[in-house]
């Protein structure tokens, strides 16, 4: 049973330790940057000769789902098992069953063991190099053997881990063989995907090199930057080498050279320290995200044997406990969404271009945050926002040692957290993304002594690897006398999950305490279904009682009425948050819909409610009211659709901005103007239906500034298909989104049709996954047809390495079909 003591009067305890552990300056040091050579950032136009190559190790692997444990054996024979690219996640193949262990909770798709094998020829010159292999994460309890001989276990599938696989390697051909264990559940406490779910790289670098995740870079505004280079020495002896630091602009341009230093170094290694200055830096922002790219280099003789590369920013943060966040010295509130880490019909196998279409969505609505709730998420998706400059609340862990399902981490916390957190630290300091370091969600260890030394212990293993950030937990006991992890004294900012009602009170309570909340709101939805209340309902109404509300559509209105008892609909706690400067932000619970934790419903309920967007993609009404909010684009939208019953009563609602008033008409005839009062976030009428158009007008000083309409709809008679993207890459991962509409033979969206769609592809692409964001839908996300919900569904193409035309087709019985063509290419 979860323990939420969100309904516990705060008694105040004024302990001001939390401010005054850190100093101001502490957090002002803007530290920053990235170190993967993948960048995404423009290349410098260089052309350095470099000694380290760094492979994807994706392709041509073998899978058998089950356990075969000779197959670590490289005399095993895998002809019969399924040939893939990873990543690869199986959970999301298999078919919904409230039986399957992992639980509705968990997605309620199968789990199980499963074994991956590749065969692979050694990069050249092996035998004088470094050979290392690294999985951005496998979820979980992986084991991996290289030609028979075991390199280790890596139980959090959350982490990115490597392992050195030179002296095991021999000429010709090598197998590497991986067992990935996901059977015993309940695990997280959401959907986790299994499998190699992330990248693979094979890192090839000279005996001596710099080290996986070895740079590290602080800087500050005035372009200040502090390089630690950690040099490692596989050679055997104490040898010579110089190294040399380079800074390149955005444009690609060398801007700054380190004199070469020359070190000596032995066989334990070395971290050498350089300074370089960039004149007149341009700020990393998240209007501006501007980055920087450090090259080092090591050489030897003159010859370059290792060149390693760090992408960072340069920007500086606060957080004050009266005035709230400051990003380079300009106040802004931090407008967050917590994220789990699936790609819903893609499951948890990473694809950048995935993630880049929920960040862009995200960033439409005027998110500037993301917290990765509540683990390590994949390096990509750093990058990503590096690139498209978004703030982030790096997480570690969901539990500690005290469980919260039976089979979760809380397992492996006493072996393995020190080296999760270290290495999600050390992996991930350099991304000027990240402004925060979470030791841990609604961890039990707060409600009893335990908690007071682990957190300490955890805020010194991320101090030591990173003191310009601070630490922050998500916490939810709100009576500071028995938080345990607040009596620790260690955390430099308060981070309050739910109790918007407590933000009111917080500087009297806390007073010179930093104050974020870190997890607000879970307001219950379903895209476009609609159902009026005179009260706000709280589902379940609290932890006692069963619920036994809901309706037969397994829905929760789209009207922003409904929310889980500790949270409140999305008005309820943005009206407050904006209130206070001292509230640095929030993270609403959730931005997209993730699979798993089907809230309030049971079976065949399988994934979220909470998302302000959908698990398709397709955004709720509240995504308009937070647009209108966090945005300065002119923003005008009514809800709901127009299909009713003659004379019925509808709400209709109008999320705007940019404007004075909205004026609502139907038929063309005036219903009224109206303007939000007070702090008001959307305006209503109660307009009897008759079908025919409802259009809302908005204006400003008289003038029209936004018209939406909305139609009564006729039967579902043609499908149409709208691509995000017509022209793709032919590189075999990227994907072009295509929304499918069921519309009316005038063209309006016939609201709630729920026709079957069949897809068919020709040419060089494939259809990776489909959806239509139905919370209770048991159909496959791996599949050629889905049913309409609401008007609408989802087919995501994905390219092949081939370049040419895709056509994709949508048929249904009854409707026109239609098609469309995307493009890929080089
Ligand atoms: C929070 C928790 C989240 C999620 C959410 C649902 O308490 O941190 O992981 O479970 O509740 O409302």
């Amino acid at each position: 049973m979860r323990i939420k003591s969100y309904i516990k009067v705060l008694i105040i305890s004024v302990l001001g330790f939390l401010s005054s552990f850190h100093c101001d300056a502490k957090l002002t040091s803007p530290l920053i940057a990235k170190q993967e050579t993948i960048s995404l950032a423009k290349k410098p136009n260089t052309n350095l000769s470099t000694s380290r190559t760094k492979i994807s190790f994706n392709k041509d692997w073998k899978f058998f789902l089950g356990d075969k444990p000779v197959a670590k054996s490289p005399a095993f024979n895998d002809v019969k098992w399924r040939k893939l690219t990873l990543p690869h996640d199986w959970s999301i193949e298999g078919k919904f069953d409230e039986k399957n262990p992992a639980k509705p909770e968990g997605g309620g798709l199968p789990t199980g063991i499963g074994w991956y094998r590749k065969e692979f020829t050694a990069p050249a010159n092996f035998a004088n190099r470094i050979i290392t292999i690294t999985f951005d994460g496998v979820y979980k309890n992986s084991e991996v053997w290289i030609n028979g001989n075991y390199l280790g276990k890596r139980p959090y599938g959350y982490s990115s881990f490597s392992y050195e696989i030179s002296r095991f390697l021999k000429a010709g051909k090598n197998i590497i063989a991986v067992k990935v264990d996901n059977s015993a559940q309940p695990d997280s406490r959401w959907y986790s995907g299994s499998g190699i779910y992330r990248n693979v790289w094979l890192i090839s670098t000279a005996k001596i090199s710099i080290a996986n995740s070895g740079t590290y870079v602080s800087t500050n505004n005035n372009g200040q930057i502090k390089v630690d280079v950690q040099l490692q020495n596989k050679s055997l002896k104490t040898q010579n080498v110089n190294v040399v630091n380079m800074i390149y602009d955005g444009e690609g341009k060398l801007i700054v050279k380190s004199k070469s230093r020359e070190v000596t170094i032995d066989t334990s290694g070395k971290v050498i320290n350089g300074n370089l200055t960039v004149k007149n830096p341009i700020l990393w922002s998240v209007e501006n995200p501007n980055q920087y790219k450090l090259v080092t280099q090591i050489l030897q003789n003159n010859k370059v044997i290792d060149t390693y590369e760090t992408m960072f920013g340069i920007r500086s943060f606060n957080f004050n406990a009266e005035k709230g966040f400051s990003l380079n010295g300009k106040p802004m509130k931090i407008l967050g969404v917590c994220l789990h880490h699936d790609l819903g019909a893609l499951g948890a196998a990473v694809n950048t271009r995935a993630i880049e279409r929920q960040l862009e969505i995200m960033k439409a609505m005027g998110v500037n945050a993301i917290r990765t709730a509540h683990n390590p998420p994949a390096p990509e998706f750093l990058d990503l926002c590096d690139k498209m400059g978004f703030l982030v609340m790096d997480e570690a862990f969901d539990m500690w040692a005290k469980k919260k399902n039976k089979n979760d981490y809380h397992l492996n916390f006493a072996e393995w957290h020190k080296r999760d957190l270290e290495d999600m630290v050390r992996r991930d300091r350099n991304h000027p993304s990240i402004i925060l370091w979470s030791i841990g969600n609604e961890i039990r260890e707060q409600f009893d002594s335990t908690g007071i030394a682990i957190t300490k212990e955890l805020v010194s293993i991320v101090k030591n690897l990173d003191e310009t950030r601070p630490v922050i937990s998500a916490l939810t006991e709100t009576n500071a006398e028995k938080n345990f992890i607040y009596q620790a004294n260690a955390l430099d900012v308060y981070g309050l999950n739910y109790n918007h009602k407590l933000y009111k009170d917080f500087p009297k309570n806390y007073p010179g305490v930093k104050f974020l909340a870190t997890e607000t709101t879970s307001a219950l939805e379903t895209r476009g279904f609609y159902d009026t209340a005179d009260t706000i309902r709280r589902w379940p109404k609290n932890g006692k009682t069963k619920f036994t509300e809901g309706n037969k559509e397994w829905s929760a209105s789209a009207y922003d009425n409904v929310s889980a008892y500790w949270g409140s609909t999305h008005e309820e706690t943005w009206k407050e948050a904006k209130k206070y400067d001292y509230v640095s932000g929030l993270f609403v619970w959730t931005g997209f819909d993730y699979l798993g934790e089907p809230l309030p419903y049971p079976w065949p309920a399988r994934s979220s409610y909470f998302g302000i967007v959908d698990l398709a993609g397709f955004p709720k009404d509240s995504y308009y009211m937070y647009q209108s909010e966090w945005t300065d684009k002119p923003v005008l939208h009514i809800l709901p659709h127009w299909n009713w019953q003659q004379g019925k009563s509808v709400e209709v609602w109008a999320y705007y901005n940019e404007a004075d008033e909205v004026e609502l008409y139907l038929n063309g005839k005036s219903l009224g103007k109206k303007s939000k009062q007070g702090d008001d976030l959307h305006i209503q009428w109660n307009v009897n239906f008759e079908p025919g158009t409802l259009k809302a007008v908005s204006r400003k000083n008289g003038k029209d500034v936004l018209t939406r309409e909305v139609k009564t709809a006729g039967a579902a008679a043609k499908i149409e298909l709208i691509a995000d993207r017509k022209s793709i890459k032919a590189d075999g991962k990227d994907l072009s989104f295509v929304t499918v509409r069921i519309l009316d033979a005038a063209g309006n969206i016939v609201p709630n049709a729920d026709n079957l769609v069949n897809f068919k592809i020709e040419g060089n692409g494939l259809i990776a996954g489909v959806d239509n964001g139905f919370q209770a839908s048991l159909e496959p996300f791996k599949a050629n047809y889905r049913k309409a919900f609401h008007g609408l569904c989802l087919a995501i193409i994905q390219s092949t390495e081939k370049t040419g035309e895709i056509k994709l087709t949508a048929t249904s019985d009854g409707l026109i079909s239609t098609s469309i063509l995307i493009n890929s290419g080089k």
